[in-house]
């Protein structure tokens, strides 16, 4: 089964052609990301205008390097929720009128839960139940999926999410917009241990984060150092930082783990390309003899392919929608449409 997926909830414009959820026959990512860095982060309004210019040639694009025809698609599977709306409903109102246009089924899917599907592209053996840790720009879950189209929230942020603590922490150390990957990579040459940070826990929920603390110490230490003159190596405070993060979720992963007795471990999303969360997890995974999932790289962050790989089980599972199909800023993982 051919599934055509498209995905336009924040800043890239994507569209890709995957086999049976599980074979990427072609995925095209047009980003925005550059525009956007001007402003220091996403300008909804821009992205809308990109996506609503991109959607076109971006869909065409991922037909031809399928080297598929509409006649051999079997299914549209767009991102209908979470994220920025105005962003969503370029996508799904193209994939309602081509859907209407074709008769070629609609299959509303949502956006972490595709994030978690591009495991399953990664890692063809790959199949629930599972514990999944998604950690992207704008969430931070600890996620049980039970089936493919089944999950249930076991932790999540109070405040701010992995990335976007990432992403202002690197702000302050006049990083370029999404600062995630570049502080990622500074960290490395950096002394984890140099800077004390603190480690936020939430009482009584031992398996929810709060970034928000841990961001704002992070940012005093850089402008207390500044008003007095004084210069932090900045490889010092990159690390001490990504080693405070990662500890936070993989300590309430791991202990997340231990508690449902739970085997087989996944990250996901944006953040799960970060070095020391894979590092960490996979050698924690290693000594404890759990199995340790993680999707390549270069499918971390937003694209279609993940869409067409979690609308291939959305499918399976009847799920389809009409042309009343709307979008979502917000919605929960565990709500199944409608
Ligand atoms: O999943 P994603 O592409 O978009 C959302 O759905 O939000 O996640 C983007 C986030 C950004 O905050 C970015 O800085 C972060 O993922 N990110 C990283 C790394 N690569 C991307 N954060 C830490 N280390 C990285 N290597
Ligand atoms: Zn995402």
């Amino acid at each position: 089964m051919n599934i055509l997926a498209i995905e336009s909830s924040c800043d890239e414009t994507a569209a890709a052609v995957v086999r049976d959820g599980r074979t990427v026959l072609s995925s095209v990512v047009a980003s925005q990301v550059e525009e956007h860095r001007l402003y220091g982060g996403v300008v909804p309004e821009i992205a809308s205008r990109r996506h609503a210019e991109a959607i076109v040639p971006v869909v065409s694009q991922a037909l031809e390097q399928a080297a598929v025809t509409l006649n051999e698609i079997d299914a549209i599977a767009v991102t209908y929720a979470p994220g920025l709306i105005g962003a969503l409903l370029v996508g799904v109102n193209f994939a309602k009128g081509l859907s209407l246009a074709t008769g070629i089924p609609l299959v509303p899917t949502h956006h972490l839960r595709s994030h978690i599907a591009s495991n399953y592209i990664t890692n063809p053996d790959l199949e629930p139940p599972f514990l999944c840790l998604v950690v992207s720009g704008g969430h931070s879950h600890i996620v049980m999926v039970e089936d493919y189209t089944s999950m249930k929230i076991i932790g999540r942020t109070r405040d701010d999410a992995a990335g976007e603590a990432f992403d202002k922490a690197a702000r302050t150390m006049g990083m370029p917009y999404p600062g995630g990957i570049m502080l990622d990579k500074v960290a490395e040459e950096g002394n984890p241990r140099a800077f004390k940070l603190p480690r936020p826990v939430v009482h009584d929920a031992p398996y929810d984060f709060s970034f928000s603390g841990l961001k704002t110490a992070v940012i005093n230490l850089i402008h207390n150092a500044a008003q007095k003159g004084e210069e932090l190596n900045k490889a010092d405070v990159c690390a001490s930082f990504r080693y405070a993060v990662v500890d936070c979720l993989s300590t309430n992963f791991l202990r997340a783990a231990e508690d449902l007795h739970v085997g087989k471990l996944v990250i996901a999303g944006g953040v799960s390309a970060n070095s020391l969360l894979r590092r960490t997890l996979e050698e924690e995974c290693l000594s404890s003899g759990r199995q340790f999932y993680k999707p390549e790289r270069s499918l971390c962050g937003d694209n279609a392919a993940m869409v067409g790989a979690q609308g291939f089980y959305e499918f399976r599972s009847g799920n389809v929608a009409g042309a009343n199909l709307n979008a979502y800023a917000t919605m929960s993982i565990d709500k199944t449409y409608p």
